[in-house]
Order: structure tokens, then C-alpha cells, then sequence
């Protein structure tokens, strides 16, 4: 039996760790354990204290929701706290918590709303006669940060509401980024060399805590209503699911997915079906949640503590596992960047083994105090690559080694720190983040920049992948992406597992991408912070690569979009001797270099946007937005209500559905192949 002064101390420490991983959470938006691991802590705590209760104090983290706000916004206070949920991870805690509630409801009829749980930030926002006034986050449950400005940048909160809805009231909901916008918003930072984000929710946090409502509004941020707050002057419906019915009729954004549910049994066939769903959903979603209907015995059911009893989040135990950090290695990416990555001991994570992880940079290897040694933290949301979220600190021995990027890559022989892959000098330009090789000829760029130019978005040809490139590169047949044209099917045939008809198919494809648009072939080039956007802005702007080439730095920068660290990169990139060589030898090879100003106006497609979903038999994807886009329409990754078609092949996802609920006419391939005839092309 433990003493009352060791039970006493344990329940502090507990406290205090509790209430570092809160701030680590809430504020600074950077956890360091899985929410498995601190749903573990609290209910350990809680457990403690409902032992124990001479050691429960008001300040105890089981009190209150949340942490303190951030003090450059400015404080808003929540007429009625936004509470937090009660989670379940089993079948049997959801039966535990039905039986509760059978038991305090008695013989009186209920159902269920079954809903995702959106993963990505609380918010209530209150309207005043009709108008949006406020915007506020969760903060600590009673106060929260006042981001209205940010909110009034998200295009599916409404700024006003019909006259007949009340004078005032409150909605609650999550902001999230859609996996979509997270990636490509990804992907332009790293083209940007800006720190990732590490998943779609931080990203969203991220970015509604922006002091600067300028930057949210070009994030990709999107909003479910899941709740009345509360709302004064007017009745309002008698459960949950009118509720829901009657905000979508004032023109809040509500999950299509939520479903009314009668049985116990329902709830579980519905936490299995998103189960199976998940993947495909185009928002990330940790879990459902299951929601008693009526508000008379919402009301009457209450809340214990800082959870309502008449709702329970049920979620899957979490994909995060701890390990050993073994080593840190460092990878040249394609720009030169020298990436360092987690060597770790492997681990099964929701079903795969990790060997690696990333660690983005060495500053965020620093700011998170990861040690070599340390046990770590890592985690799988999703599509994105397994990444370390942070030292487990209680599990230090003092002997774990920090990493020192500089250390790790001198070379002996050279006397200073050097590119692993080609001992090429390494540099830091002022403000980034990334150490780069600042030699052009590393070969471990030169073999990526071929993949980068062969790639999906790029040139697009269909069979020079990863590990072709690598053969390719290796073997000494392709040193720089214009060589690939000068390829012969006979090389090719020779290489291992190719046999003539993959040799020629490959050719083929090639042949193919020499007429790509002018703005493929600039982002094919692989210039250092140029990702597909500015591709797509310089070619409209200089209609050729020679006048892209022969541009000065005071011309770019005339450009809104281009600042000077990008003019900085494309004026370098175009001195190098060796890429005026590979632009040369492209052009000779008869690659397309210029295209002539299209007049959108007058195209039979102009202003017309199409969506693409599935895999079609006779375009690759790129090939089918190149024909919307040659006849004046534009091809867009979402279905919304401007949709013109949906263009749908072999397993189309889940924009199928969409474009059906909202009645856009869906056009199959051979529907579209007749349209672009019609059309012209
Ligand atoms: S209802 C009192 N419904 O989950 C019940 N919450 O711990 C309040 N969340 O941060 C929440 N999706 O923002 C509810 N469909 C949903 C939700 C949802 C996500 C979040 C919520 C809160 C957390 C609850």
C-alpha cells in the first residue's frame, strides 16, 4: 500500500506532466505524445483523485478543457464553456456508456446522431441580428482567442445568415484543412523550403492562428458545424438532428456523413463503416462520434466534469508507437537539400513496419530536443510518410547524443563538412533552414532531378520511374534529363527485367512528351523553389524558356507573385553552364519550348471548370486537363457548386458522390471524348 505522501506526490507529478503536454497541445500546437498516451495520463489521474479525493484541487488539470490562449489575440469569453469529449476505444466502453445512460434516462425513447470527429480545430461563432460578430477558438474552454478576422476567410462560414434565424446565437464546429489542400500546400512549401507541416490539423491550427488574416486566406481551410452553442430570441428544434438540418438551411456547412441512428447496434456498424471509409474520406477523421438526439435529455443528462454525458467519442487505438532512435542519416534531395532522416529500430505502426521516419530539418530536431538514443515517438497519419513527433523524456538514460548536422557530414579527407553523395561544399543561405550541396553535378541530385522530370506533373512519361531512373542514371546511359531523349529501344531492352515491348512503350512515352505545355517543362526543369503554381505563372508571363532564360532579376521581381529569393533562383539557375547545356540539348531533341498566348475568351470551353475522378483508359490525367485547358476550360482538384462536369473513370472516389448530391451532370469518357469532338480538339 502506497503512503498518503507518495499517492500525494505521484498525483502532482502527474499534474505537471499533464499540464506540459496541454501547453505543448493546445498552445504551442506541437505535441509531444500520442493522444492515446495522454488519455492514458488523464484517466490514470482521474482514477487517482476519485481515490483519493482529499488530493483533488480546483487547479487539477481533470477540472478544466484545455490551456490558456495566446495572448496576441485578443480574449474571448464563452457565455457556455465549449466542453471536450469522453473517448472510447472498444466496443465495450461504447456499451459501458450506453448502459449509463439507459440508466439514467429510464424507459423514455432516444436515438442517436452518429458523426465523424473531424480532426482539426474547435470554433464557435456567434451571430449577431444576422450578422457573423465573433470568431473564437476553444482556448481553455472559457476563454478562447478571438480570430475572427482569420475566420471570416474561410469560404464555407457564412458571414451573414437569412433574417429569421435568432438574434443571436452560437454554432460550434471544427476548421480542418481537406488532405487535398494539406498536400499541396505541402508541397509548395517544400518547394519554398518552408518547415512541413506534420499533419493536416496542426497545418489547420497553424493557420487560423496567423496574425496576419492575409496568409489563412490563402490556406485551404474549410469548416463541419457540428453544434448550437446556444442561441437567444427564437426556439430552436427539439434534437440534434433537426438542429442540423435547420443550420444547413441557414447556410452552415454540415458532414453529409451524419447519420440518425436508432440502435446501439447502429452506432457500431457506423464506427465500422467509416472504419472502411477512412482512407478514401477527403477530410482527416480520428475517430466518430455518437450523440444522444433529443435536448431535453441532452440537457437532463448533463455534464461530469469537462465532458457532456450525453456524447462519447469513439476512436481506434492510435497508428503511434514508440522506438529507438538509432542513428540520424542524411538524404540529398533533388535541389540539393541535405534531408536528415530517423534511423530507427523497426516498429509495426497500425500494420507497417517503419524502418525511417523524417526529422524535416535540423532546427526542428533542435527545437524538439530529439537525441540519437532517445526513445521516440513516431506516428502514420494517413498518406503521409511516418514522422518523428518527439522524445519520450521519462524513458532518458543521460547517455543519448545530440545531433549536429555539421559533425555529422565532415569530411576528413576535405577538412570541412561536405555533401555525403559527392563531397561537394555545403552551404546555408541566409534565412533557410536547409543545409544544401552547392554542387550541380552531385549525381544524387542529377539521378532525382531525372525521376523529377520524368514524373506525374512534370513531363509525365509513363515508365521512368524511381527505379528506372536509378538504372538509367547508374549505368551511365541518362546523366542529365534531356539525354533520355537520345535513348534507343535496344539500350533500354538490355536493361534487367525490360523486355522489348516495355522498352518501346517507354520510347513511346517519351516521344509523347515533347509537346508538353510550356509550363510542365519549366517545373520539369527542377529550378529551386519554382513548384507547379509558378510553373504555370512564368509560362503564361514569358511564353518561351529563352525569354524565361534572358530575364533579369528587376524583370522577375515585376512579377506580384515572384520575390526576390525566387528571382534569386531562377537567374542562378539560367547562369549555370551545365543547365544552358541540357536546355540546348533539349531543344535540339525538338522538346517543345515556347507555346503561343491562347485567347481564353473565345474557346468553346472558356470558363467552364471540369473535375476528373478515377482513372480513364484513353488520357492520363495530365493529358485529359491539358484538352479542358486547350479549349479554354480549366481542370480543378474539387467538385463545388461551379462545377460544369465531372469527368469520371474506373473507381472514381468520392467526388462522384459530391457532384451527385450537388446535381452537376457527370460525363463518362466516352460522354467527354464526344464532348471535346463537339468542342473542336
Ligand atoms: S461535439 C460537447 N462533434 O472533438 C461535445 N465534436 O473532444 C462537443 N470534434 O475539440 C463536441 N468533430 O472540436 C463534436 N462531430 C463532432 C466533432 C467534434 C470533431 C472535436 C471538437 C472537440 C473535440 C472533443
Amino acid at each position: 500500500m502506497a503512503s498518503q505522501d507518495e499517492i500525494k506526490s505521484k498525483v502532482e507529478k502527474l499534474r505537471a506532466e499533464i499540464n506540459r503536454h496541454n501547453y505543448l497541445y493546445y498552445v504551442q500546437d506541437n505535441p509531444e505524445i500520442s493522444d492515446a498516451e495522454y488519455d492514458r495520463l488523464m484517466q490514470e489521474l482521474k482514477r487517482l483523485e476519485e481515490e483519493n479525493p482529499q488530493f483533488l484541487t480546483p487547479d487539477s488539470p481533470t477540472q478544466r478543457v484545455g490551456a490558456a490562449p495566446i495572448e496576441a489575440f485578443g480574449v474571448v469569453d464563452h457565455p457556455y464553456p465549449l466542453l471536450s469529449l469522453a473517448n472510447a476505444f472498444t466496443d465495450d466502453d461504447l456499451m459501458t456508456w450506453y448502459n449509463r445512460t439507459i440508466k439514467l434516462v429510464g424507459s423514455r425513447p432516444f436515438d442517436f446522431v452518429c458523426e465523424h470527429k473531424i480532426d482539426g480545430l474547435a470554433v464557435a461563432l456567434t451571430y449577431v441580428n444576422g450578422q457573423l460578430v465573433t470568431g473564437a477558438t476553444r482556448g481553455d474552454g472559457f476563454r478562447g482567442e478571438n480570430i475572427t478576422q482569420n475566420i471570416r476567410t474561410i469560404h464555407s462560414v457564412p458571414l451573414s445568415v437569412p433574417k429569421d434565424a435568432p438574434p443571436r446565437f452560437e454554432v460550434r464546429g471544427e476548421v480542418f484543412m481537406p488532405k487535398s489542400g494539406f498536400l499541396k500546400l505541402n508541397k509548395e512549401r517544400e518547394v519554398e523550403d518552408q518547415p512541413l507541416f506534420a499533419n493536416p490539423r496542426n497545418a489547420a491550427a497553424g493557420s487560423v492562428r496567423q496574425l496576419d488574416s492575409r496568409i489563412t486566406a490563402k490556406r485551404p481551410l474549410d469548416t463541419f458545424i457540428y453544434m448550437l452553442g446556444y442561441a437567444e430570441g427564437k426556439a430552436t428544434p427539439p434534437t440534434h438532428w433537426e438542429t442540423m438540418e435547420w443550420l444547413k438551411s441557414l447556410g452552415f456547412k454540415i458532414n453529409p456523413n451524419m447519420r440518425l441512428i436508432k440502435t446501439l447496434e447502429g452506432t457500431l456498424e457506423y464506427f465500422r463503416g467509416w472504419e472502411k471509409q477512412r482512407e478514401n474520406l477527403p477530410y482527416e477523421a480520428d475517430g466518430i462520434v455518437v450523440k444522444i438526439n433529443q435536448i431535453n435529455l441532452q440537457n437532463e443528462l448533463g455534464d461530469v466534469g469537462r465532458e457532456p454525458r450525453w456524447a462519447i467519442a469513439y476512436k481506434p487505438p492510435a497508428v503511434q508507437a514508440t522506438t529507438k532512435l538509432i542513428d540520424i542519416g542524411i538524404s540529398v534531395g533533388r535541389t540539393g537539400t541535405l534531408n536528415p532522416y530517423a534511423i530507427l529500430e523497426p516498429v509495426a505502426v497500425g500494420g507497417v513496419t517503419i524502418k525511417n521516419a523524417t526529422l524535416h530539418n535540423e532546427d526542428d530536431i533542435r527545437r524538439k530536443d530529439i537525441r540519437i538514443g532517445d526513445t521516440v515517438l513516431i506516428q502514420r497519419a494517413g498518406e503521409v510518410i511516418p514522422e518523428v513527433v518527439g522524445p519520450v523524456l521519462n524513458k532518458r538514460t543521460g547517455k543519448e547524443k545530440e545531433f549536429d548536422l555539421l559533425k555529422k557530414i565532415y569530411n576528413n579527407e576535405k577538412g570541412r563538412p561536405a555533401c555525403p553523395e559527392c563531397g561537394g561544399e555545403v552551404i546555408k543561405p541566409e534565412g533557410e533552414v536547409m543545409y544544401y550541396c552547392s554542387k550541380a553535378a552531385c549525381p544524387a541530385q542529377a539521378q532525382l532531378r531525372i525521376e523529377h522530370f520524368a514524373s506525374k506533373g512534370s513531363m509525365d512519361i509513363r515508365g521512368v520511374g524511381e527505379n528506372i531512373s536509378a538504372t538509367l542514371f547508374t549505368k551511365g546511359l541518362v546523366k542529365n534529363a534531356a539525354d533520355l531523349y537520345y535513348l534507343k529501344a535496344e539500350q533500354l531492352a538490355e536493361l534487367d527485367k525490360m523486355g522489348e515491348k516495355s522498352a518501346a512503350n517507354i520510347i513511346n512515352a517519351i516521344n509523347n512528351s515533347r509537346t508538353r505545355p510550356l509550363a510542365r517543362l519549366i517545373f520539369a526543369l527542377g529550378i529551386r523553389h519554382v513548384g507547379e503554381e509558378m510553373a504555370e505563372t512564368l509560362a503564361t508571363e514569358f511564353r518561351s524558356i529563352d525569354a524565361l532564360a534572358a530575364a533579369d532579376h528587376d524583370r522577375l521581381t515585376s512579377i506580384s507573385a515572384i520575390g526576390p529569393k525566387i528571382a534569386d533562383s531562377i537567374t542562378a539557375f539560367f547562369r549555370e553552364e551545365d543547365n544552358l547545356k541540357i536546355l540546348q540539348q533539349l531543344k535540339e531533341a525538338g522538346v517543345k519550348m515556347e507555346e503561343a498566348a491562347t485567347v481564353k475568351k473565345d474557346l468553346p470551353l472558356s470558363g467552364k471548370e471540369f473535375v476528373i475522378t478515377g482513372t480513364l483508359e484513353n488520357f492520363t490525367r495530365p493529358q485529359a486537363e491539358a484538352k479542358i485547358k486547350e479549349l479554354g476550360g480549366t481542370a480543378k482538384d474539387n467538385v463545388t457548386k461551379k462545377t460544369y462536369r465531372v469527368v469520371y473513370g474506373a473507381d472514381p472516389g468520392l467526388k462522384k458522390t459530391r457532384a451527385e448530391s450537388l446535381g452537376i451532370t457527370l460525363l463518362t469518357e466516352k460522354e467527354f471524348l464526344e464532348l471535346l469532338k463537339k468542342a473542336g480538339s
